[in-house]
């Protein structure tokens, strides 16, 4: 297949490359500041907050994944994932690109957004330490800037009218993959609270061959 992945020099993107490259794929990698990429991959830069046209990444793409992530604070508030993943959009529809896979976050389930206002208010999988101690103030203060850039994102890719799977990850981490995961639609699994990165870029590349995530928002965790 001929795939093409956003923010390939991250830590979850980067993994990616390397899955699609050993699974024989054909691979367009983007990146703002490219580096240390395989040479078997094609490379394209685009910075995704200078409203980039991407259809030179995108033509004849059959699937296409969004790793990208705000790095920090500032880029979170400058809206990283939502205006990158708009670009990624408007370059799919240009081309005629249909299936799109992008990473969020496990606390969107109860996260309201501008296109999802009410959502629930306490998610069925989280425990009293992840509801109260854990996931509570990460909404209320610490990352409140990323999701509120995810919120965005999300709705984006909603409305898009492709055909797309919105990843939820938990806490990442960088360990060997386990091979094995939880995942649930539209709400956490129960008590896990963490995945590996190698975890998550399996499940993603996985999403392209398994027409049921079309159209899901899946959680992911141990
Ligand atoms: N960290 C966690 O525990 C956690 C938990 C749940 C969900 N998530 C979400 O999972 C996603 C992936 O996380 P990760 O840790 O694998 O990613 P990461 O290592 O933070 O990488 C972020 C990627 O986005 C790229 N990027 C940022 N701004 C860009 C811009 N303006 N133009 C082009 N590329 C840009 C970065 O490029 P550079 O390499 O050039 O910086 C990098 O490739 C993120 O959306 C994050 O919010 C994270």
């Amino acid at each position: 297949m001929k795939l093409t992945i956003f923010a390939a020099t991250g830590g979850t993107g980067r993994i990616l490359v390397d899955l699609a490259l050993a699974a024989g794929h054909d691979v367009t990698a983007v990146a703002r500041r490219p580096r240390d990429l395989p040479d078997a991959v094609r490379t394209v830069r685009a910075d995704m907050l200078d409203d980039p046209d991407l259809r030179p990444a995108l033509e004849g793409a059959d699937a296409v994944f969004s790793c990208l992530g705000a790095r920090n604070k500032d880029e979170a508030r400058a809206r990283t994932c939502a205006k990158g993943t708009e670009a990624v959009i408007r370059g799919m529809r240009a081309t005629g690109a249909r299936r799109l896979v992008v990473i969020s976050s496990e606390s969107m389930t109860v996260v309201p957004s501008p296109g999802r206002p009410n959502p629930p208010k306490h998610d069925p999988g989280e425990g009293f330490i992840l509801r109260y101690l854990v996931g509570g103030p990460a909404r209320k203060y610490f990352l409140r800037e990323q999701y509120a850039d995810l919120g965005v994102m999300e709705d984006a890719v909603r409305a898009s009218g492709l055909d797309w799977t919105i990843a939820r990850p938990a806490l990442l981490i960088d360990r060997p993959p386990k091979g094995t995961y939880r995942t649930a639609v539209d709400r956490k699994p129960k008590g896990g609270f963490r995945i590996a990165r190698a975890d998550l870029a399996e499940f993603l590349l996985g999403c392209v061959t398994r027409d049921e995530t079309v159209g899901q928002a899946i959680t992911l965790n141990y």
